[in-house]
């Protein structure tokens, strides 16, 4: 067996023990004689999963009691029509447009209400996240939406925004349990779980309980609307079974290395050895703007689409896989979840020197 090392922006990087664990209960879990995969949703083994996987969740990030967990399909992308359908009671909500997924869910929530881009970062191709202590709050918005760290771009708030009062709704799907958070200063936190918790296939949305209502958008279908997820305890539908066991378990994983301020101590750790690395080099350049800097994404040019794609293509021959930029955008992005290990941005950055003197 050989791995590589995966900077793949998702489907990424999962810790190995988590696989190993999967894999040794592959076909007998725990004494039932069947795969995870191949159990009833409906059976007690199956609620124990799903239940001890939101009881280690609340735990890791603090949920408090009147927020709900919600294990959704979809991906993150129908997300950006069920927060309209469900949120839009006045038909106005405000967006904070910062790279190609904000922008995407702004363009959904237009189909049902009026959406009010309130700032946006698309004047410096998204590589800095605007000033938001300040600005135009529609008085009768929902909600606040923002994409909290931008995936492609490599940006991330360092600071939440004013929202004035108004419930503020976040996709976290590039740095959900990157670091702590106070759940309370959100009414939704969202994010797709394929980045840094799981295998691809599932949305994890906690949601503050009175915004979990009947009160939604006429023409809502029963599967978009948040109240007959949270009243069946996400067991509404068959759910995506396997991927619930196996966020359990990478919740444990976290719970074990020692939650998240470890994470994030571990994540600084390894983003300042590539952004110090960046910031010296002389072919290399780092594209987002310092203070803005994700920990999670990091995308970075040499100036010259060919030495790009040279470096993407002798990378991966050394076995650091995925390092090709976005479609949309070109150059490399290194994304360093936290299942990636400090050896992996270690040897990247040893990899970036020896290419940097063999090309300048
Ligand atoms: C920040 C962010 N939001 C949303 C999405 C879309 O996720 P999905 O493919 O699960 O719909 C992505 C996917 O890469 C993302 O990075």
């Amino acid at each position: 067996m050989s791995r590589v090392y995966n900077f793949s922006a998702g489907p990424a990087v999962l810790p190995e023990e988590v696989l190993k664990e999967a894999q040794e209960e592959m076909l007998d879990y725990r004494g039932c004689g069947m795969s995870v995969m191949e159990m009833s949703h409906r059976s007690k083994v199956f609620q124990n999963i799903i239940d001890e996987a939101e009881a280690d969740l609340r735990d890791l990030i603090g949920i408090p009691s009147n927020y709900k967990v919600l294990f959704l399909q979809g991906g993150a992308s129908l997300q950006f029509s069920m927060i309209p359908m469900n949120l839009m009671k006045n038909g106005v909500a405000d967006y904070i447009v910062t790279g190609q997924w904000a922008k995407k869910a702004y363009a959904e929530a237009q189909k049902y209400g009026k959406a009010n881009k309130i700032a946006s970062s698309e004047d410096k191709t998204f590589s800095y996240i605007p000033d938001c202590s300040d600005l135009p709050i529609s008085p009768d918005a929902d909600y606040v939406y923002i994409c909290e760290n931008n995936t492609i771009y490599g940006t991330k708030y360092k600071k939440l925004p004013n929202t004035k009062g108004k419930t503020l709704v976040a996709d976290v799907s590039s740095c959900f349990l990157s670091e702590p958070v106070n759940v309370s200063d959100y009414g939704i936190i969202y994010g797709g779980v394929q980045k840094n918790i799981g295998p691809a296939g599932m949305v994890i949305s906690i949601i503050r309980d009175d915004l979990i209502t009947d009160d939604v958008l006429p023409g809502t279908p029963t599967m978009m609307k948040f109240k007959t997820h949270a009243d069946a305890g996400s067991l509404y539908n068959t759910p995506n079974c396997y991927c619930i066991y196996m966020c359990g378990k990478v919740f444990k994983w976290l719970k074990k290395m020692g939650g998240l301020e470890v994470m994030k101590q571990r994540n600084e750790e390894k983003a300042k050895l590539l952004y110090d690395f960046l910031d010296q080099s002389k072919l290399f350049k780092g594209t987002v703007v310092p203070e803005d800097r994700s920990l999670m994404n990091v995308p970075f040019i040499t100036g010259n689409a060919d030495l790009d794609a040279k470096f993407v293509k002798e990378s991966k021959e050394a076995g650091l896989e995925n390092l090709k930029g976005h479609r949309t955008v070109g150059g490399m992005r290194a994304s360093i979840y936290n299942a990636m290990p400090k050896e992996g941005v270690e040897t990247l950055v040893a990899f970036m020197k020896k290419f940097e003197e063999e090309n300048l």
